[in-house]
């Protein structure tokens, strides 16, 4: 019988504002945390991603790489950021080739929604379970699969 390789999760290398929060066990690692950011349990943020001040990540949720996240943004539960694309139809090793994501301010994304390649404009709603494929560039709420504006604000 083989022994697996096991690696511990961790808050590695991670350039914290003050007050930032990071419920463990989280794994955060390479990324930027502005001050009053709270990170919840079984989180992972990866390298390459920021996140702004007062903004805060509920449990469950996996941030991976080039994501960047404003300020006061509400991240729910579970909400999966992916960028890359399966282009080639596989996974790429090259992280050149991934998309980057962008939300602005006062994003408030619900639980188990997953963020794809985009940027989201300031001030949008996201419904739980949504599937954004395309960049949100009007304040308003939207959701469903992919994600429609229901509303504008
Ligand atoms: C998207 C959301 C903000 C919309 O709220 P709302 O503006 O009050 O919308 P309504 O409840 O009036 O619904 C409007 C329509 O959108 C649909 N809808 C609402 N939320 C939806 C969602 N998440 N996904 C798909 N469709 C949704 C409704 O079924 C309704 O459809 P209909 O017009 O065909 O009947 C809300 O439903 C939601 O998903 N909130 C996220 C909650 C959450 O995850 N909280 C985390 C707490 S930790």
């Amino acid at each position: 019988m083989a022994t697996p390789k096991t690696l511990q999760v961790g808050i590695v290398d991670v350039q914290c504002g003050e007050g930032v929060t990071i419920v463990q066990p989280s794994n955060v690692y390479g990324c930027e945390l502005a001050e009053q950011v709270f990170v919840g349990p079984f989180v992972e943020v990866q390298k390459h991603t920021r996140i702004g001040a007062r903004t805060k990540v509920q449990s469950h949720t996996f941030v991976c790489e080039y994501v960047s996240i404003g300020e006061d943004c509400f991240i729910g539960h579970g909400v999966m950021f992916a960028n890359d694309m399966f282009k080639s139809g596989k996974p790429d090793p090259n992280s050149d080739n991934w998309g980057r994501i962008v939300l602005g301010d006062r994003v408030t994304v619900g639980s188990n929604a997953t963020i794809l390649a985009v940027s989201i404009c300031d001030d949008a709603v996201i419904g739980a379970g949504s599937v954004v494929t395309k960049d949100i560039t009007q304040p308003g709420i939207y959701a469903g699969n992919p994600a429609k504006l229901l509303r504008a604000l």
